[in-house]
């Protein structure tokens, strides 16, 4: 009894929300939650009367407890399944052009800036802070080609905090003069990234795992030569790394690739046919697959990031999650930041259900599903759904605290709202302003106040 109660490092007392299946949030009202010094949750205990918590506390010293008043909650962090670090930089701007004309447009020259790696630092500060501000506890990044800054990136996410696979962006082809790279350069600043990220965790007793995990990230097709690829596709295999990039988001983006892939009988085989399509691949997109390349997808076990907010604002088109969920293929939510307009996972999954409902009213998503995607669905697009996602005794302690009766947040509550309804009004009206505290791994998140103005 009392060596639990010494590995204890903090327990909450109140209403915890988390997704048990795609189809069911559990409300856990009166609930005791207890965390150990690695972040592990051990214990959970539903339906604790106020007068019996001490009971229950089980000798744990009082002040390790925290007790949540009836505006507050805990979710699990939501999982960014796809995100743009250096994209942050213009974020809300640049939506009047579509997919190929937007990235030579817009994107390409902004992400050269990142060559420099003080601006790197400076910028990827920001962007961390406010992704983790919006209650993003794991992110999927893509960074540049820079290999410099991307170290930079790796040391700001440790430094902040979070959970996150870092992406150094392979292009050797199809790319400006001013954003590309030779194959050889690519492949080795590719290895020195991995062993840099890899090195970069704290290798200390009290973290059950590795915060940042590097992620193999061929930009999309049409940027790499199939010699790059297929040394891409080694390089995972090598280091047995999860991979990531992007699949069949614009018709044009479509046909240009197959010109230059003859070879593959469709996109998503593309990535098959030199080994980067396997369970711990995270696609992002999939808006026009056909049904063999979601069977495809399904059959390799890969992931997809559905970003409906991006596909919203560069006119890619809206894609059929019902069916990938039909068929069963892992489904998580990204902002794609800067083609998604927003660094927040709930205005994710606010584009997911409008995109769900322009699609077939019939078969829309509802909200079980929706927190589904936005938690539980990342983390198994991950590959992390043993560690994060939901409250299971075992998992790791990613989370959100929630107050829904912040001054001047957008969430107004009333009389007559319960747990349930609170809740609801967070997801469709809340923003960041209602996210109290952040915590990975059981600690929470100090944030740099002076980098990401304070709400408060
Ligand atoms: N395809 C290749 N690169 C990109 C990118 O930066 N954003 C999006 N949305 N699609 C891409
Ligand atoms: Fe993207």
């Amino acid at each position: 009894m009392h060596t639990f109660a010494a590995s204890i490092s903090k327990v909450f007392y109140g209403t915890l929300i988390h997704s048990v299946s795609i189809n069911e949030i559990e409300y856990i009202k009166q609930g005791l939650l207890f965390i150990n010094s690695q972040g592990k949750i051990v214990k959970v205990v539903k339906n604790v009367a106020q007068e019996d918590v001490e009971s229950v506390l089980d000798g744990v010293d009082s002040g390790k407890l925290v007790t949540l008043n009836d505006d507050q909650f805990i979710i699990p962090g939501f999982v960014d399944t796809h995100i743009h670090a250096p994209q942050y930089t213009f974020c809300g701007n640049g939506h009047d052009l579509p997919l190929l004309e937007w990235l030579d447009t817009y994107t390409f020259p902004r992400e050269s800036k990142f060559a420099d790696r003080d601006y790197a630092r400076k910028l990827y500060t920001k962007a961390v802070a406010r992704s983790l501000r919006n209650g993003t506890t794991s992110a999927c990044w893509f960074a540049t080609i820079h290999l410099e800054a991307c170290k930079e990136l790796v040391d700001i996410i440790l430094q902040q905090g979070q959970r996150a696979y870092v992406g150094k962006v392979n292009m050797n082809q199809n790319s400006p003069d001013f954003l590309v790279e030779t194959t050889e350069s690519s492949v080795r600043d590719t290895r020195a990234f991995i062993e840099y990220a890899q090195a970069a965790n704290p290798s200390s007793e009290d973290a059950s795992s590795a915060l940042v995990t590097p992620i193999v990230t061929p930009r999309f097709a049409i940027s790499c030569t199939s010699d790059l690829l297929t040394q891409l596709g080694q390089l995972a295999t090598e280091y047995d790394l999860p991979i990531q990039s992007h699949l069949c988001e614009n018709m044009n983006e479509i046909g240009f690739t197959m010109s230059l892939f003859p070879d593959s009988v469709n996109y998503t085989s593309v990535y098959a046919d030199h080994g980067l399509l396997n369970e711990r691949t995270i696609m992002a997109h999939c808006v026009h697959m056909k049904e063999e390349e979601l069977d495809l997808m399904k059959e390799k076990n890969a992931g997809i990031s559905h970003c409906a907010n991006s596909n919203f604002n560069l006119k890619s088109g809206m894609a059929d999650v019902r069916k990938m969920l039909n068929k069963d293929i892992k489904v998580g939510l990204g902002t794609d930041v800067a083609g998604g307009y927003s660094p927040s996972i709930l205005e994710a999954l606010r584009a997911s259900r409008t995109c769900s409902v322009a699609r077939d009213m019939e078969s829309s998503l509802v909200v079980a599903e929706l927190f589904y995607l936005a938690t539980v669905g990342g983390a198994r697009v991950m590959e992390l759904e043993k560690t994060i996602g939901n409250f299971e005794v075992g998992k790791e302690f990613d989370a959100i605290l929630v107050n829904t009766a912040v001054e001047n947040s957008p969430v107004d509550v009333f009389d007559h709202d319960s747990v349930e309804t609170k809740f609801e009004k967070y997801l469709f009206v809340g923003d960041d302003r209602n996210n109290e505290k952040i915590y990975v791994q059981g600690k929470e998140v100090r944030l740099p106040g002076a980098q990401v103005a304070s709400h408060k």
